[in-house]
């Protein structure tokens, strides 16, 4: 590992000219933190850069705290190099401690900033689905506008104020992320700052660092820690920090996590630091011959998040690809035959799934036909009940069997899938005897938990 180590340092002071270039102006300065005098931090800044930090040591000492722990402190990438732009920039603003200079900052910071300095991982981040798929929901696409606003309750309370933002700008732009709109001053407004991983910003840049490695630590050990992906990756409709938990590998983690090494560097993390695998081990970093990766995609096979599973392609990844890489990180720790009999089970659940899901969609074509579906799905037991066909019991039937949660597979998965699918039939078969649509939602509203 410590060959390793060394050249990576090398790679850094090739790929980092722009903050070795910073320190060659060096004005040395000593910064007594929030009066804290056995905590003083000696680098080398540039006097503008440094008087941001003396400033807001005082004004935000939590920031500036977060930032001196932080790697990149360390080698002097400061305050001004992420937040100064240039006077023409859309986001351009001035905070009151610049006010008249010639310095321009923005409180928004997109990937592009990062790009200057760490060009792969941005590249790499963007071809993922973690970029502009992330936001289509929120801000391209009509079909989902009208789910959320008319179907899933944003206006239901409010039916004279349409376009109530309230549950999108809480919901599904923290995870998901927005466009942002900026008011006169150059600031975000209508809610649209901050946002979540796929958050598009004034200059263009397309994503959020931040979601892994929260600000102003910016620390590639916590994103190597399952709770850096927990904060979206939840809940009944994709139960993956639940799943992980409750896996052979989250019951390693649970018990030994404690103990292992999750600084090391990019790429020399490796088995020995750690016993079992964590969600960054599996989806992003460099283990065995493995590169670390910021392309979530490129180690999947199957899409399990849409209604019917099919093998990755075009603008989702390249599924072919992915199988072989994914299993090589198992290899590391498994042998072939554990390894092939787990990606079988994975593939037969999902031809399970999918045969579930061609059924419903074949009650669903014929009541379309015979006029026997309410306009409003939400009002519809039938389509309520296909909706948590796929997307939540579906959904869980499908993860937990890609990530070794048996109880999410079999009673938080197939066994409701099961009952789901009886009740659908047995409302088809109704409709379909009486040529009329029965009056009451038969579905409990909550759906299956
Ligand atoms: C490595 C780049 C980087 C450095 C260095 C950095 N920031 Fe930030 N900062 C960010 C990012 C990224 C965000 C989140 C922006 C977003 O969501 O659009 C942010 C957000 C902020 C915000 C707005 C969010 C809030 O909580 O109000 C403030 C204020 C801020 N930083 C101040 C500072 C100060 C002061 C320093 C120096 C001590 C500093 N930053 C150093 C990247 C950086
Ligand atoms: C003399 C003190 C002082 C200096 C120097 C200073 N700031 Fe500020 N800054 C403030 C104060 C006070 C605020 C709170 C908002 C305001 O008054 O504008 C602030 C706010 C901010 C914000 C948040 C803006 C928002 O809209 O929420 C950012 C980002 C920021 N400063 C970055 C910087 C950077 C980068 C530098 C160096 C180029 C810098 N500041 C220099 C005092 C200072
Ligand atoms: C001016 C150049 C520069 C900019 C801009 C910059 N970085 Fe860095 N970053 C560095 C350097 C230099 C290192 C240290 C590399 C090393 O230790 O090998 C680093 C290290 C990191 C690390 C690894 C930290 C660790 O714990 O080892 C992360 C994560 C990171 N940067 C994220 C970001 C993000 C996110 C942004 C944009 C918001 C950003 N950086 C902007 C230069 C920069
Ligand atoms: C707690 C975080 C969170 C919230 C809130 C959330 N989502 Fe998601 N969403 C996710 C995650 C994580 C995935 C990816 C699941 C997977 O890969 O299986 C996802 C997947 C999706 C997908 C499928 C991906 C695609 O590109 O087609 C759509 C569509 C979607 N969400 C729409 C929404 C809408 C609309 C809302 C608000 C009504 C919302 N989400 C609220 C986290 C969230
Ligand atoms: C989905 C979570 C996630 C997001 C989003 C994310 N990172 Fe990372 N990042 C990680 C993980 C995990 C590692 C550690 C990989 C390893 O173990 O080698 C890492 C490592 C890094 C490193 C250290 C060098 C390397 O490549 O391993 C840098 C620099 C970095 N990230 C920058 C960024 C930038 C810039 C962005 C935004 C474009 C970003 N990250 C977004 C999870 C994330
Ligand atoms: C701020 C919320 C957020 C965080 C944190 C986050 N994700 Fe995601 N993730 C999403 C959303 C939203 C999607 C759906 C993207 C889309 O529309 O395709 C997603 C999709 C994915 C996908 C499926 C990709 C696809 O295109 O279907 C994987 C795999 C994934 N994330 C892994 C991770 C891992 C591993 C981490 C932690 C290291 C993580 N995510 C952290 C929000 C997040
Ligand atoms: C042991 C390795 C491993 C670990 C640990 C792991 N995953 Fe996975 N993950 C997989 C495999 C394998 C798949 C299915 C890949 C395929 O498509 O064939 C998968 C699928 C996914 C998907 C669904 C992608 C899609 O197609 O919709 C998401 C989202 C995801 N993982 C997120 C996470 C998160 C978040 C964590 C941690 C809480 C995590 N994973 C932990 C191996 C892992
Ligand atoms: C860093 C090492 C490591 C990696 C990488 C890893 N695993 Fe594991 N795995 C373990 C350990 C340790 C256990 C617990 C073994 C036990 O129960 O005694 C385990 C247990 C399991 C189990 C539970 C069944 C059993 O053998 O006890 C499954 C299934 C599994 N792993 C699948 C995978 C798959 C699939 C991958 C790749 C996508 C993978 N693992 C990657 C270390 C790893």
């Amino acid at each position: 590992m410590n060959r390793k180590r060394m050249g990576l340092c090398v790679m850094a002071a090739l790929v980092c000219g722009a903050a070795v270039e910073l320190m060659a102006e060096e004005a040395t300065i000593e910064l007594a933190l929030a009066g804290k005098a056995d905590l003083v931090v000696k680098r080398g800044y540039t006097a503008e850069a440094a008087a941001c930090v003396e400033c807001h040591a005082k004004e935000t000492p939590g920031v500036v705290e977060g930032w001196r722990s932080s790697r990149m402190a360390h080698v002097g990438v400061s305050c001004y190099d992420c937040h100064s732009v240039e006077k023409s920039s859309p986001m351009a603003s001035q905070c009151s401690g610049i006010k008249g200079t010639e310095t321009f900052i923005s409180p928004m910071v997109s990937p592009t900033t990062c790009a200057r300095c760490h060009p792969a991982e941005v590249e790499q981040f963007s071809k993922s689905g973690h970029a502009r798929l992330a936001a289509v929901p929120v801000v391209d696409s009509e079909k989902f506008k009208t789910l959320m606003y008319k179907l899933e309750g944003g206006e239901f309370m409010h039916p004279d104020v349409p376009g109530s933002t309230a549950s999108r700008s809480t919901g599904c732009q923290q995870c998901h992320g927005t466009e942002i709109e900026l008011g006169p001053d150059n600031k975000p407004i209508n809610d649209t700052w901050p946002g979540g991983v796929g958050q598009r910003y004034p200059d263009g840049g397309i994503g959020n660092c931040t979601v892994c490695h929260t600000r102003h630590m910016f620390s590639i050990a916590e994103a190597r820690k399952p709770e850096a992906c927990a904060s979206c990756h939840l809940g009944p409709d994709h139960p993956d920090i639940e799943i992980y938990l409750s896996s052979k590998h989250g019951q390693v983690f649970l018990a030994h996590g404690d103990d292992w090494t999750w600084d090391s560097p990019p790429d020399a993390w490796e088995p020995g630091d750690y016993k079992a695998p964590t969600c960054a081990t599996c989806h992003m970093s460099g283990i065995g011959e493995l590169k670390t990766t910021h392309n979530i995609n490129e180690r999947l096979h199957w899409d399990l998040v849409h209604p019917k599973s099919v093998v990755r392609s075009g603008e989702r990844g390249d599924g072919e690809k992915g199988r072989p890489l994914m299993e090589k990180v198992c290899k590391n720790c498994h042998g072939p035959t554990h390894t092939g009999s787990f990606m079988g089970q994975l593939d037969q659940a999902v031809a399970l799934y999918n045969e579930y899901y061609e059924g419903a969609e074949k009650m669903r074509e014929e009541l379309a036909a015979r006029k026997l579906l309410k306009g409003d799905r939400w009002s519809d037991g039938f389509m309520e009940l296909h909706y948590y066909l796929w997307h939540h019991t579906g959904r869980r039937a499908r993860h937990g069997a890609a990530m070794n949660g048996p109880d999410y597979a079999h009673w938080h998965g197939f066994f409701q899938i099961f009952q789901v699918y009886k009740d659908m039939q047995a409302i088809y078969d109704y409709r379909i005897k009486h040529g009329e649509i029965e009056e009451l939602s038969t579905v409990m509203n909550s759906g299956p938990e």
